[in-house]
C-alpha cells in the first residue's frame, strides 16, 4: 500500500515557521513509528497572489481534492488589505473549505495544566476546561446569496445573506451527535431563533435529528448570546457546542481565549468520506497569520503540530499517536517552556519557535 499522503500549504506570516516545526514531527513519525507519510508541498493566501495572482489557484486546488489531508499555517497580512475581495488570501482558504465541502469544524477549547495561569478568568473556571466546538463551515452568511454592495436610489446597501437548508443543518448536527458520544455525551446547539428564522430551522432540525438517531445524547438549546455569555460564566458546563458558520467564528474565539491560549489551539475541518472512507479533511491552527510577529522565532508552533495530531486521529486512524504527541506538548509545557506568547511568569525566558519544535520531538524520543 501507499502512503497517506499530506497537502502542506504553509501559507503567509507566520504560517511557513509554525509548519517547519510540524515538518520535524512528521519526519519522526516516519522515521520512528513506520508512518511515513507522501508529503506535498504549495502556496495558498497572499503569497499564491503574488506568486499567481490568485489566493489558490486550480492546481492547487486540485490537489488538495486528491490528497488525504490537507495541512494550512496561516493566511493573510496587512500588505493585502487593499486587495479586491475576489482575490483576498482569506478567499483561498474560503474556497478550499467550499469545494472540498468540509462543513463540520472541530475546534477544541482545551485549558493545558501548565497554563491555567493565563486565562483572563479565574483559574478555577477554567482548569481542565475541554470543550469542542462544532461550526458549520461551508454555508450560513459567508455563503449566501444575495451578497454585495449595491446602490439604491443614491446611497450604497450592503447586502449578505443568512441562509440554511435542512441537510446542511442535519448532516453537522449528525457530526456533533458523533462526537459527543465519544466525550462527554452532551451537545448544546447555538442560534438566534428568538429573531432569525434560519435559526428556528436550524433549532428545529437538531432536535429532529437527535429524537430519531440520538436520543442518548443530552441535547440543549441556547440562543447564542446567551451561550457567550455562558461560556466566560462558567464553560465547564458544556461538551459539546453545535453552531453555524458565523457564530461559530465568533463563539470559538471567545473559548479559545478562555483557555489563555490562542496559540495553541488547533482545529480539523471535515467532509463527507472519500472512497478510501477517510473524511475530506484540512486541519489548521486556530491563530491567524501575526503578521507582527512573523520571521522573529516568537510563534508558537504548538497549535500547528496539535492540528497534526487531530490529522492523526481523525484523517490516519491513529489516536494512540496523536495521544502521544499530546503527551509531548503536555511534557514540555509542565517543563516550563514557553514560547513567547506565554509569558507572564518572573524569569523565564522565552524559547523561539525551532527550540520549541525540538523540545516536542525530544519528548516525542522520551515516550518510546
Ligand atoms: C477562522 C478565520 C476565518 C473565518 C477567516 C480567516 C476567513 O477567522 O477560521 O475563524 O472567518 O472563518
Ligand atoms: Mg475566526
Amino acid at each position: 500500500m501507499s502512503n497517506p499522503s499530506l497537502l502542506i500549504l504553509p501559507g503567509d506570516g507566520i504560517g511557513p515557521e509554525v509548519m517547519a516545526e510540524v515538518r520535524k514531527v512528521i519526519d519522526w513519525f516516519g522515521a520512528k513509528r513506520d508512518m511515513a507519510f507522501d508529503v506535498s508541498e504549495d502556496l495558498v493566501g497572499g503569497c499564491a497572489y503574488d506568486a499567481h495572482g490568485t489566493p489558490l489557484t486550480d492546481e492547487t486546488m486540485a490537489k488538495a481534492q486528491e490528497v488525504d489531508a490537507v495541512l494550512l499555517g496561516a493566511v493573510g497580512g496587512p500588505k493585502y488589505d487593499t486587495l479586491d475581495f475576489s482575490v483576498k488570501p482569506e478567499r483561498g482558504l474560503l474556497r478550499l473549505r467550499k469545494e472540498m465541502d468540509l462543513y463540520a469544524n472541530l475546534r477544541p477549547a482545551q485549558c493545558f495544566d501548565a497554563l491555567a495561569d493565563f486565562s483572563s478568568l479565574k483559574k478555577d473556571v477554567v482548569a481542565g476546561l475541554d470543550i469542542m466546538i462544532i461550526r458549520e463551515l461551508t454555508s450560513g452568511v459567508y455563503f449566501g446569496e444575495p451578497r454585495g454592495v449595491f446602490k439604491e436610489g443614491n446611497e450604497r446597501v450592503g447586502i449578505n445573506t443568512q441562509r440554511y437548508t435542512e441537510s446542511e443543518i442535519a448532516r453537522v448536527a449528525r457530526s456533533a451527535f458523533e462526537l459527543a458520544r465519544k466525550r462527554g455525551n452532551k451537545v448544546c446547539s447555538m442560534e438566534k431563533a428568538n429573531v432569525m428564522e434560519s435559526g428556528v430551522l436550524w433549532r428545529d432540525v437538531v432536535q429532529e435529528i437527535h429524537d430519531a438517531e440520538y436520543p442518548d445524547v443530552e441535547l440543549s438549546h441556547m440562543y447564542a448570546d446567551a451561550g457567550a455569555m455562558q461560556l466566560t460564566r462558567w464553560p465547564k458546563q458544556f461538551d459539546v457546542i453545535v453552531t453555524d458558520n458565523l457564530f461559530g467564528d465568533l463563539l470559538s474565539d471567545l473559548a479559545a481565549m478562555l483557555t489563555g491560549s490562542l496559540g495553541m489551539l488547533p482545529s480539523a475541518s471535515l467532509g463527507a468520506p472519500m472512497a478510501n472512507g477517510r473524511p475530506k479533511a484540512l486541519y489548521e491552527p486556530v491563530h491567524g497569520s501575526a503578521p507582527d510577529i512573523a520571521g522573529t522565532g516568537k510563534a508558537n508552533p504548538i497549535a500547528c503540530i496539535l492540528s497534526f495530531a487531530m490529522a492523526l486521529r481523525y484523517s490516519f486512524d491513529k489516536g494512540d499517536e496523536a495521544t502521544r504527541l499530546e503527551e509531548a506538548v503536555n511534557a514540555v509545557l509542565a517543563d516550563g517552556l514557553r514560547t513567547a506568547d506565554l509569558l507572564g511568569e518572573d524569569g523565564v525566558q522565552p524559547v523561539s519557535t525551532a527550540e520549541m519544535g525540538d523540545a516536542i520531538v525530544a519528548k516525542l524520543d522520551a515516550s518510546l
